[in-house]
């Protein structure tokens, strides 16, 4: 592996160590065109280099997602790195060594035999072992860095995170940084200390975050120290940041009185594909769907006045869904899915295949918004598909199992060990095993209906885990208004064709 000196080209902003408040957050954007159009993350890999890179070089924003990103390397590597990029990614990481004792540990010449799982990969708890922690910072840096390579400087390549996945966060952002990411997008809860710790990470400090621990009775963190990594010799810079949120009134508190504000805000309204934030009613439909009514939409008149930035997303990817955003006043549009079943898209060829035809015949794909899929107990869009696990007899026939652990909650318990009481943290998932959950102190009731979204997301992209039953089944999340979408745009479904039609140009 060649050692390659770290190139920081094509940044379209400064860097800049402490950034503005409120009033110059304009400023933070000074090419909106290139800002018109974002195609929103989408985990896990469904926004991969290839989405990301296509949309950024149609000169419009594309983001990569960062979730499970250091299992996804993995798995590109064991099954072949056909096209070399993943090789070619770790060839330019600035610390060689740590690039090639993950290419020694998981690269597979030709590939995996048939039926040959994939080796695990550490879950990764507020004490990462170090094959994880290197995992997630090289996996982030090897996606920024052949999205940006592909994008050819045209346009912007960001990242999207989920705040609530807390542990690898601050490892997965330093390797996009570490790739010169331009735009933090990140919602599933508040990222409100974000922007501070990039400040931090740009300057090479290391980082200590608290996490979430239930019933804890001391502070637990994850610990990230950039000198590892590099931080001292391969300087980065501060990408611009973010929130993405359903409520103006989360702006005023708490991101306008935190220490360093995002530079904007995603407004994802109900219809968007993915995770939605639960209505404030608790009214379900008759087929158990949570009902959203006016009071789950921003307003949006409140949202201008607080000067901020803000893209809308959720039914917006569209020619009109720009023009609309435009009038009430956004900076453009975030969309997913449609870029979802777009060629470029890391969505199994199979499933994009089904749904574009199906859609483009005249039939509807049906979505549900499941209230009970999601581990994390959000309402989760569900694309409803036979073979997949939306489908309630393969999800009766799935054995639960619990290996990758992004999802799961860190409880404080005692327990006894050689006669003495101790204090430690265990992690649950309500969609493990029940046995093991319950055993943990989880509630019963909890685990009903509960999917692994994480095995399932990881089949989405075609690396679904080897069982002794066959292949892991995925899961497709997808939004209200794919039908519309992909029947306006029609074939062939490329990131190129997309953009035009979204910006009204003659679509060629
Ligand atoms: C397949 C898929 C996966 C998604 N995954 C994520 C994700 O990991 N993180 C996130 O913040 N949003 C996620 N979203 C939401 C998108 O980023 C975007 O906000 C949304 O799709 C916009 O609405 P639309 O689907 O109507 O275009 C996902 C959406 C889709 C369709």
């Amino acid at each position: 592996m060649s050692v390659s000196v770290y190139n920081r080209s094509n940044t379209y902003l400064q860097s800049v160590k402490v950034r503005g408040v409120m009033t110059k957050s304009m400023e933070a954007f000074p090419n909106t065109g290139k800002l018109e159009i974002i195609q929103g993350g989408m985990g896990v890999a469904v926004s991969g280099y290839e989405l990301a890179g296509a949309v950024a070089r149609e000169g419009a924003t594309g983001l990569v997602s960062g979730t499970a990103i250091g299992v996804v390397l993995a798995r590109r590597l064991q099954d072949g790195d056909p096209s070399g990029e993943m090789r070619e990614a770790l060839d330019h990481y600035p610390v060689p060594q740590i690039a090639e004792d993950i290419a020694k540990r998981y690269f597979k010449p030709g590939g995996r035999a048939e039926n040959e799982r994939y080796k695990a990969v550490p879950m990764f708890d507020y004490e990462p072992v170090q094959m994880a922690a290197d995992l997630a910072v090289v996996g982030a840096f090897a996606e920024v860095w052949l999205a940006k390579k592909r994008s050819q400087g045209n346009g912007h390549v960001g990242m999207n995170l989920l705040t609530k996945i807390e542990e690898p966060n601050i490892h997965t952002l330093y390797g996009a940084m570490q790739a010169d990411v331009e735009l933090i997008a990140m919602g599933a809860g508040l990222p409100v200390e974000i922007p501070r710790y990039m400040g931090q990470l740009a300057m090479a400090e290391p980082v200590r975050m608290p996490v979430s621990v239930k019933g804890a009775s001391r502070e637990y963190a994850v610990e990230f120290d950039p000198a590892r990594y590099g931080g001292e010799h391969h300087p980065v810079s501060t990408p611009r940041m973010l929130a993405i949120i359903t409520s103006d009134i989360l702006v005023r508190r708490p991101f306008m009185s935190a220490k360093v504000p995002p530079d904007g805000f995603i407004i994802e309204e109900p219809i968007a594909g993915g995770h939605n934030a639960p209505p404030r009613g608790k009214l379900r439909d008759e087929r158990g769907q949570p009902v959203y009514t006016e009071r789950d939409y921003a307003n949006l008149e409140k949202m201008r006045d607080t000067g901020f930035p803000f893209w809308l997303a959720g039914g917006y990817g569209s020619q009109d869904g720009l023009e609309r955003a435009k009038a009430a006043g956004a900076q453009g549009i975030q969309a997913g899915s449609i870029f979802a079943l777009s060629e470029e898209s890391g969505m199994g060829e199979r499933l994009k295949r089904e749904m574009r035809e199906k859609i483009l015949s005249g039939d509807d794909i049906e979505v549900y918004t499941d209230a009970l899929a999601s581990p994390t107990g959000f309402p989760f869009k569900v694309g409803q598909i036979d073979w997949t696990l939306s489908d309630n007899g393969n999800y009766e026939l799935r054995q639960r199992i619990c290996d990758l652990g992004y999802l799961r909650e860190a409880v404080e318990t005692t327990r006894i060990r050689r006669g003495v009481q101790e204090t430690v943290v265990v992690y649950r998932c309500p969609s493990e095993p029940v046995e093991d959950f319950v055993k943990k102190g989880g509630d019963l009731q909890q685990t009903l209906g509960r999917k692994c979204i994480c095995n399932a997301l990881l089949a989405n992209i075609d690396m679904g885990q080897v069982r002794d039953g066959g292949v892991e089944l995925p899961i497709v999340t997808i939004g209200d208004d794919v039908n519309r979408t992909v029947r306006e745009v029609g074939l062939p479904l490329s990131a190129k064709r997309i953009i035009q039609h979204i910006r009204g140009d003659d679509v060629s």
